[in-house]
């Protein structure tokens, strides 16, 4: 039989070796419990002669004390490092970014945009804006383009339709930005009209144009910058002098070239296309158009109650998707319109 010595070094052993409180709780058992070997040793105590049973009774609750002191030390033990583990485990590291949230940025058209208008701002320009639903009368009448002009044709214009897929022929998606110049000198003339000398209009108008096309350099959906300047002595030498000074600032180039050669738009008369050559970089020396213009022809200024022999002014409409292509070095419009991260977190 095991002495009372024995029993409480094993107790204290299978505590020690007891790996969690379920392995202890059973450990406790084999001592403590009912039919445990502390317990026995209590039960054989009646049938000892009171002398020795006094003595001995003091030995084995002096043990049984001993082995409970060593449980709860073990228990204390096991439940601080079952919550050191829990710690350990449900640790969060809060130095780490957070999940749901990628900082933003503009896109590289949005870009290009802001810098135009900022440019033109700084030398006295508005920037109006205009509806993407147009009327036939804004988008070609007022602006000189005859009955039979092809740009009228159903190839190159989205026409809207009625609830029964009919064709609205008035009402159409803008096919480029000029629609506001008319708009935007209606309201100027109204606006002014009990002034003796009309103010001069100075503005640009940036938005969304829509034309029936869609390749690497066309897109269905594609931005447009209008450009007016009308006044009592705003020559060609003018708007020559803003568009070249408006592009070296706007590519940052003091040397880039530009060119204005001669073209036909029904609202301008004389028009030209505008085309730059960089002097820099893989596109050097090679002409790219960027724009049209030209001074505002006499019956558009007509027709918004401007009189044509006492003032002038001259229009341009540009590409700013072609010239953020052309600022960044992209070859395809259409990655501007795909909505893939991947190309866009590129400029932010
Ligand atoms: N609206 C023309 C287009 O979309 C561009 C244009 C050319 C605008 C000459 C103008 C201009 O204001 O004067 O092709």
């Amino acid at each position: 039989m095991q002495t009372l010595d024995q029993i409480v070094a094993a107790a204290h052993a299978a505590f020690a070796t007891a790996i969690d409180a379920d392995a202890l709780e059973q450990a406790k058992a084999r001592y403590l419990g009912k039919s445990g070997l502390i317990t026995e040793q209590l039960k054989t105590l009646g049938a000892l002669p009171p002398e020795e049973k006094k003595q001995r009774g003091a030995e084995v609750n002096q043990a049984k004390t001993t082995i409970e002191t060593a449980l709860a030390s073990r228990r204390d033990e096991l439940k601080r490092a079952a919550l050191a583990a829990r710690l350990a485990e449900e640790a969060l590291d809060v130095t780490l970014p957070g999940r749901g949230q990628t900082p933003g940025g503009l896109h590289p058209v949005t870009r290009t945009l802001e810098r135009i208008e900022e440019l033109f701002r700084s030398i006295g320009f508005a920037v109006a804006d205009g509806p993407e639903i147009e009327t036939d009368f804004y988008n070609f009448t007022a602006l000189n383009t005859p009955e039979n002009h092809p740009a009228r044709s159903m190839h190159d214009t989205f026409y809207l339709a009625d609830d029964s897929g009919q064709p609205l022929e008035d009402i159409l998606l803008r096919t480029h930005t000029s629609p506001i110049q008319a708009r935007y000198m209606e309201a100027h003339v109204a606006a002014t009209r009990h002034l003796p000398t009309m103010p001069e209009i100075r503005v640009i108008a940036p938005g969304r144009v829509y034309r029936v096309d869609s390749d690497a350099t066309h897109s269905p959906m594609f931005h447009q910058v209008e450009g007016l300047w009308v006044g009592e002595e705003v020559s060609f030498a003018d708007l020559k002098g803003v568009i070249a000074d408006f592009l070296r600032r706007f590519f940052e180039s003091e040397d880039l070239k530009v060119r204005f050669r001669p073209s036909f738009f029904p609202f301008t008369e004389p028009s030209a296309e505008i085309d730059v050559a960089f002097m820099h970089g893989a596109l050097t020396g090679r002409w790219l158009e960027i724009a049209g213009c030209g001074m505002v022809h006499p019956n558009v200024l007509a027709h918004v109650g401007i009189d044509p022999e006492r003032y002038t002014g001259f229009a341009f409409g540009m590409g700013p998707d072609r010239l953020t292509m052309l600022r960044y070095g992209i070859n395809d419009l259409r990655l501007f319109f795909d909505g893939d991260l991947r190309f866009l977190r590129q400029f932010s």
